[in-house]
């Protein structure tokens, strides 16, 4: 889709459709809304005082006027109680109104976007909210589809409409397009099954992307891997014919020459359990144990697309758990990177052994903070459900500066508890630390235990993505499917980064 920005007036524009927004049961039209009633016969005011549309959230009409004016159609869209407005509520009333538009075969709109911005939003992020809501909802992953291609509908183009062509639309259209592009990429990715996306494709993936961005690139195969001593993540790749790699991404604009923020994905291209193998019930869905990968990934597209002034790594490890004469078994103790021997209880268990050496591998990097996205454990949805992702952190201003950026962007975090207590169960009777501990706060050990490898000292978070990474329902900005979480909130976060305070815990 296209979208553009139109210095204009919409009482004059031309427009095949126009999307008007009305908050829920009041009488007064916002001013695009009474422009437009001004010049179709109060068509839009009739609506309302029939009590045809009261502008309830997700509430929609379509209206045809009556030649008179130049614009065809008028698609009212509810926003709901005003005292409930958030950038959400426009994200979601766009996602509606786009997806409505294209269903409806009418693939173009305009958008009328007021300079004194009628939201407690600023024009910038009013228009920002709208294009990326818009943006999202339209998201369809199409490309394995081969029958009825002529069926499929697309939205053609969004136009802004406004008085002038200031900064901040500019901006704001421009942060849209970066986050929802990069929120594509990573649907994309999770998306496509693991028979494409193998560690080798993925890492392509990554470095064209690098490379498109001039960011620098490496990638640490396994034999490289194994004369670092990365045991923990060998031990997982091995199980599968297609060969474990770790992407490194460095993004580093000029100008800053500071210690790095490190990003680090689970890029588990596909979930079986290995030797301790998963039921057969949805395990079609474990291809998407790589969405901590692509949510990196498709961060450091969207950093480098909007020039952010931070020098952020990532590191992603790749690999597939499968059962196979070379796949790792429980009972097996492996040494890590770091040096801690690991006893193998239950190789499902893996995620957390691929992060492992990844964690200690930033250490490098002399790391000004870590964080780690990973669909770890089911336990994090038994604990908080589908759309929440578990945060934890051995540092409160990171944590709490994840959970604001989380706030802005509309993906929901909730902290849990990272106390050492939780370390006492997990060790190990042979080795130095088991990588399983029963089932209890499992999303809690998960982290506890990765813990053990984040480099001393350094502010690290880690985002359990094991629930929302992929919808099973489909809401407004999130089609059904891959959700791309982590993207927005990880750009959002690192746009406003400045380094934390000396002895913030
Ligand atoms: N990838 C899974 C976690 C997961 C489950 C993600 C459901 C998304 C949806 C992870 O590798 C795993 O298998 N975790 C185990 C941990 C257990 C063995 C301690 C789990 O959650 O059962
Ligand atoms: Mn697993
Ligand atoms: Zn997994």
């Amino acid at each position: 889709m296209e979208v553009r920005i139109q210095k204009g007036d919409i009482t004059t524009a031309a427009a095949e459709a126009v999307v008007l927004f009305h908050f829920e049961r009041e009488e007064k039209l916002l001013q695009s809304a009474a422009a437009v009633n001004g010049i179709t016969g109060s068509i839009v005011s009739r609506v309302i005082e029939a009590g045809d549309f009261y502008g309830e959230h997700g509430e929609n009409m379509l209206l045809f006027t009556k030649g008179s004016a130049a614009i065809e159609r008028i698609l009212l869209m509810g926003l709901g109680k005003r005292e409930k407005f958030t950038a959400q509520t426009l994200r979601e009333a766009m996602a509606q109104a786009l997806k409505t538009l294209r269903d409806g075969r009418q693939p173009r709109a305009v958008l009328p976007i007021p300079l004194d911005s009628e939201f407690p939003l600023g024009v910038g992020e009013t228009v920002e909210a709208c294009v990326l809501g818009g943006v999202l909802g339209l998201y369809q992953f199409t490309e394995l589809r081969t029958k009825d291609r002529d069926k499929i509908k697309d939205f053609d183009s969004l136009t802004i409409i406004s008085s002038r062509k200031t900064k901040s639309l500019a901006r704001g259209v421009e942060r849209a397009k970066a986050v929802a592009a990069a929120i594509y990429l990573a649907r994309d990715l999770v998306t496509l099954p693991s028979n494409q996306a193998t560690p080798t494709f993925l890492a392509k993936r990554a470095e064209e992307i690098a490379a498109k961005a001039g960011m620098s690139f490496k990638l640490i195969g396994e034999p490289e891997a194994k004369k670092l001593g990365m045991g923990a993540f060998l031990a997982v790749a091995k199980g599968s014919e297609e060969p474990g790699l770790i992407v490194v991404m460095d993004y580093h604009p000029s100008g800053t020459e500071v210690p790095p923020v490190v990003l680090v994905g689970k890029g588990i291209t596909f979930d079986s359990g290995g030797i301790s193998i998963k039921p057969a019930k949805d395990m079609d869905k474990m291809k998407h144990d790589m969405a901590g990968s692509a949510a990196v990934i498709g961060t450091m597209q969207a950093i480098a697309t909007l020039h952010l002034p931070v020098r952020v790594v990532a590191l992603i490890p790749f690999a597939e758990n499968l059962p196979s004469g070379k796949a790792y078994k429980p009972g097996d103790v492996i040494r890590s990177l770091s040096g801690l021997n690991i006893e193998v209880i239950n190789t499902d268990a893996e995620g957390r052994m691929i992060l492992a050496d990844a964690l200690t591998y930033a250490e490098r990097y002399k790391p000004q903070a870590i964080i780690d996205l990973a669909t770890l454990t089911g336990a994090c949805i038994v604990a908080l459900g589908d759309n929440v992702a578990g945060l934890l952190s051995n540092n409160d201003e990171l944590q709490a500066r994840l959970q604001a950026a989380a706030d802005e962007s509309g993906e929901s975090v909730w902290p849990l508890p990272l106390w050492d207590s939780y370390f006492e169960a997990m060790k190990s009777d042979v080795a130095d630390l088991k990588n399983v501990v029963g089932r209890k706060a499992g999303a809690i050990t998960g982290a506890i235990f990765l813990k053990q490898f984040v480099p001393e000292g350094v502010p690290w978070a880690h985002l359990d993505i094991a629930g929302c990474a992929w919808e099973d329902k489909g809401s407004p900005v999130v089609p059904k499917g891959a959700s791309g979480m982590g993207v927005h909130l990880l750009t959002r976060l690192l746009q406003s980064w400045k380094p934390l305070a000396k002895n913030s815990r």
